[in-house]
């Protein structure tokens, strides 16, 4: 299987939302509207792998540059990656990680911080594993 790797625009976005079920079990209404902002937003780092010539997805990932204050330092902060399951085992995440850490030291960052994590994938491409806790607070809507 040839894979290329494009930044991915608005025309993308069925094709990101492809991958999503290999992530979660339950997909709620925001998300497409979330992943539409995240490949609009010159903020974040954005990557979509596609197969050669059928240009079907095979994996995605996002992420952002910023100063973290538990870290301190600038960071490289990996919202999420993902492979299509047919599709992994074949480096696919490994490329896209190392885009994602070449494009984060070029804006100055001294680490990578991924607050998520299922797998074992992250220990093998050199991660330490941190204890994650987080809390949320829904504010109001704007009208
Ligand atoms: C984690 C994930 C992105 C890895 O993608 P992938 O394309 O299969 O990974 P690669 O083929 O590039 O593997 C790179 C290395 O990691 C290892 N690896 C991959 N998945 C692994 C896992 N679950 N546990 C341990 N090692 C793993 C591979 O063996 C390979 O090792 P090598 O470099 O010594 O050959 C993919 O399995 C996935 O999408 N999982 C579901 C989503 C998820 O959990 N994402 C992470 C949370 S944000």
């Amino acid at each position: 299987m040839e894979i290329e790797y494009k930044v991915p625009g608005p025309e993308n976005l069925s094709a990101v939302m492809s991958l999503m079920p290999a992530l979660y079990s339950e997909i709620g209404p925001g998300l497409e509207k979330v992943l539409a902002e995240f490949i609009e937003d010159k903020y974040y780092f954005k990557l979509l792998a596609v197969e050669k010539g059928s240009g079907a997805a095979a994996g995605f990932l996002v992420g952002c540059c910023r100063l973290e204050v538990d870290f301190e330092c600038r960071a490289g902060v990996l919202e999420e990656v993902v492979v299509r399951p047919d599709c992994r085992g074949l480096g696919i995440g490994k490329a896209l990680l190392a885009e994602f850490e070449k494009w984060s030291l070029a804006r100055g960052a001294q680490a990578l911080v991924v607050p998520c994590g299922r797998e074992g994938f992250y220990e093998k491409m050199g991660f330490n594993k941190g204890s994650i806790l987080r809390y949320w607070k829904d504010l109001p809507a704007k009208n």
